[in-house]
């Protein structure tokens, strides 16, 4: 199932992609190109990381290559105490380590572990959105740098958001000014009855710069995020549908941040069945300009370690 081109075109949007200014901005030649996005496999594989879920498996860039590596924020069963991050790199297949320490944070579940593109070097600085028991009694914004091996914080911060977890956190340049920004995407208990984005402007979080319903009814039973779907600085809103989907497969849903999540740009299956034994993703993989469906396997492989499996996004 494939609806983007007819879609589109239903929505005018095609014909809006031709003019010159939006060609030049928003790259319309990926758009267009993405005759059936999602159905090519690109990577099948296993990696140096037996099975494993005691923390975050996620997809970033932490060599400075542009492509991203598998990170593993540990946040239980820790050797050392503390929550652990673990990278192995996407340029050795992902068979190599090249990153594996504790942190200045002790073991901590109150919230959401990630990280984020690194301030300075590239070891991606670690983020704990803290949701729940914070001092300030507000959600809290705490970061440690990867330049410093995750031993000095480099933000500690309440923000304007009473403490809440209905949804999903991210820290992301919403408005692309070259901060982050603390993005709630809320999911369950919304006051519109759809899935709501609210967004604090970074780096201080101290103002509101979005709420806003979406076209989304409220649902769980997958991943949501920001994404630069629709070009470069953008930030739509994208949902990997992975269970009790219309087609079987797992779903890609994407809603423009230009029509402030009312219209949806894609709706589309994928090379995959329904699964959800692992993470999945829109990131660009391969470094060509489209975002890519990744998803990190971590329990019931084939391999018996983490396998990580990519759809191309053309
Ligand atoms: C979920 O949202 C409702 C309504 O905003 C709020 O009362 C409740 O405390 C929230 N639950 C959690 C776990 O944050």
């Amino acid at each position: 199932m494939v609806l983007n081109t007819r879609y589109l075109a239903s929505m005018g949007i095609l014909s809006c992609l031709a003019t010159p200014l939006f060609a030049a901005v928003f790259q319309p030649k990926a758009l267009s190109t993405r005759a059936a996005p999602y159905m090519t496999r690109i990577l099948d594989t296993g990696t140096t990381f037996a099975e494993e879920d005691n923390g975050v498996w996620q997809l970033i860039d932490a060599d400075g290559d542009g492509y991203p590596d598998l990170n593993y924020i540990k946040t239980s069963n820790t050797g050392t105490g503390t929550v652990e991050v673990h990278i192995a790199s996407q340029k050795s297949d992902f068979k190599t380590r090249i990153w594996e320490s504790g942190t200045t944070f002790g073991l901590e579940n109150d919230g959401t572990w990630l990280l984020i593109p690194a301030k300075t070097g590239n070891l991606p600085d670690l983020a704990f959105i803290k949701t729940s028991n914070t001092g300030t009694k507000t959600v809290e914004v705490h970061i440690a740098s990867g330049a410093s091996g995750y031993k000095t914080r480099i933000q500690e911060t309440g923000t304007i958001f009473a403490e809440e977890d209905n949804g999903t956190w991210k820290l992301y340049d919403y408005n692309n000014d070259g901060y982050l920004d603390l993005v709630y995407i809320k999911t369950s208990n919304t006051g519109t009855n759809t899935v709501e984005v609210h967004v604090a402007a970074g780096p201080d979080y101290n103002v509101f710069i979005l709420h806003t319903g979406t076209t989304f009814l409220p649902e769980t039973d997958g991943f949501w995020q920001l994404a630069p779907y629709s070009g470069p600085g953008t930030a739509d809103l994208v949902f990997i549908k992975d269970a009790n989907t219309g087609t079987g497969e797992t779903e890609v849903h994407v809603a423009s941040k230009a029509s402030r999540y009312q219209d949806r740009i894609f709706e589309g299956g994928s090379a995959f069945t329904e699964e959800a034994n692992g993470v999945w993703g829109l990131i660009d993989f391969n470094k060509d300009g489209v975002p890519d469906l990744t998803y990190i396997k971590y329990q019931d492989t084939g391999t018996r370690t983490v396998e990580v499996h990519v759809a191309s996004g053309k």
